[in-house]
């Protein structure tokens, strides 16, 4: 296993210049369509207009205006001291109308990589972040057979494009964002689109996901075939842990949420096999050869911890819930440093030798006064585990922006954004990110 990490170092030495291969990279990650605005051909734009689904009724209509603020945040990026900024783009608006390309989006995104490069930052970037083009969503969206055709066709172009472009070499890739997320808030409750609540609606989507990072994968190897891209896909992983130690029942609940929400899908990629079996709801089981080997990085979005606990003769016979007393973010998540090993641990078990990227962690902190206290404790523990392969890890988010269902309520940003001008003000944490880079790598330097 170490071998095959050494080999990886030795192939990426040069072709991620001019960061050395396999240092730590730090990053801060964002999402086109709650940072860019004007997303009217998404499903989420129709989504966000249904009064009751989008807290206080906010929408993205302006969200945080980043192609008119690209210089701004491209310098607080630099501020920052990262090397790398994770930044989707916007299917929607590629390919508004099937087979229609908008190849002026696609220039915009070229600028900002270009002035990226300019201030000695790497794009990575994600192709799919939870927004489909409502011709997809009228098709069935996740369910539609053919979306994993249709998302190949539009990675083609995006990575024609880019293979076109001199000044804008992308090397780092995520196919798709946290597909269990878009599974368990749109299929398996109504916080996204396309809100369908229903137990029973959840597995096929979940099959096409995998179908279509497989497609994904290959289409931008395919694309660069010399250029040494590391094209991943990022899993949102949490702990589960049974809220009674002593309740069987807790357990054996808490270990099925872990197996379908963590695994499924990691699990399908590693071994080319997808499962997925309720007793009694849904039972789906295919060969999907094509997902073998379709990884050259595991992305990691890590948050929280679910305790499981079951009631069968209550009004709500699964409860997810926090441990009493147990510190949280303002949006009632534990913060719980310990299973960012834990899910780290089970990753790299699952993928022995793959380099693994943090590709989101960050805290809704509307006061400000636990983010950097949030981020040390996560790296500390990292600090712990120096021989695990971790590339990187990006910081969620750049600027407060639109939080999905939850609009600008929470705050996730190392910038406060003002809504009505744009304006972005550093928040004391902006000024103290640096700082806690250079920490993390004097201490994972000085062990080494
Ligand atoms: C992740 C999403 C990201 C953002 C953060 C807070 O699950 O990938 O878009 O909403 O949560």
């Amino acid at each position: 296993m170490i071998a095959r990490y050494l080999a990886l170092c030795l192939a990426l030495l040069g072709s991620l210049t001019p960061h050395a291969a396999c240092a730590f990279e730090f990053c801060v990650s964002t999402a086109a369509h709650q940072i860019e605005g004007q997303n009217q051909n998404s499903d989420w734009w129709n989504w966000e207009r249904i009064p009751g689904k989008i807290k206080n009724g906010h929408t993205s209509t302006f969200a945080t205006r980043s192609f008119e603020f690209m210089d701004v945040d491209v310098q607080n990026l630099k501020s920052l001291g990262v090397s790398v900024y994770r930044f989707s783009i916007e299917w929607a608006k590629v390919e508004p109308l099937p087979g229609q390309w908008n190849l002026d989006v696609l220039k915009q995104y070229e600028t900002l990589i270009q002035k990226l490069k300019l201030a000695g930052i790497e794009p990575m970037v994600t192709l799919y972040h939870f927004t489909l083009p409502q011709w997809v969503a009228a098709q069935g969206g996740w369910d539609w057979p053919e979306l994993p055709t249709a998302i190949e066709r539009y990675t083609q172009k995006v990575a024609h494009f880019f293979s076109k472009s001199h000044r804008a070499k992308i090397k780092l890739w995520n196919t798709i964002n946290e597909p269990i997320t878009l599974i368990a808030a749109g299929y398996l409750s109504d916080v996204f689109p396309p809100g369908k609540k229903d137990l029973k609606s959840f597995a096929r989507p979940m099959l096409h996901l995998v179908q279509a990072h497989a497609k994904m994968y290959r289409a931008l190897h395919a694309q660069f075939p010399t250029l040494g891209i590391q094209v991943g896909i990022a899993h949102h992983l949490r702990v589960f842990d049974p809220k009674r130690k002593w309740h069987p029942l807790d357990w054996i609940f808490a270990h099925k949420f872990e197996e379908i929400a963590n695994w499924a899908i990691p699990r399908a990629i590693a071994t080319g096999k997808f499962e997925v079996n309720l007793p009694g709801l849904v039972s789906l089981s295919a060969d999907v050869p094509e997902a073998l080997n379709t990884q050259d990085f595991v992305g990691i979005n890590y948050y929280s911890r679910d305790l499981i606990s079951v009631h069968p003769f209550s009004a709500e016979p699964l409860k997810r819930s926090v441990p009493e007393g147990a510190p949280l973010t303002d949006l009632g998540w534990e913060i719980y440093p310990k299973g960012l090993v834990e899910v780290v641990s089970k990753t790299v078990k699952l993928h022995p030798g793959l380099p693994v990227w943090i590709t989101e962690i960050g805290i809704a902190d509307r006061l400000d006064q636990n983010r950097i206290p949030f981020l040390r404790a996560h790296l500390e523990e990292l600090l712990q585990h120096r021989n695990w392969p971790i590339r990187g890890l990006c910081h969620w988010t750049l600027n407060d922006n639109f939080e999905w269902a939850e609009g600008y309520t929470a705050q996730f940003g190392l910038f406060a954004t003002d809504l009505t001008t744009g304006k972005r003000t550093p928040k004391p944490s902006a000024k103290e990110f640096p700082k806690l880079i250079q920490w993390f790598k004097e201490n994972r330097g000085s062990a080494q």
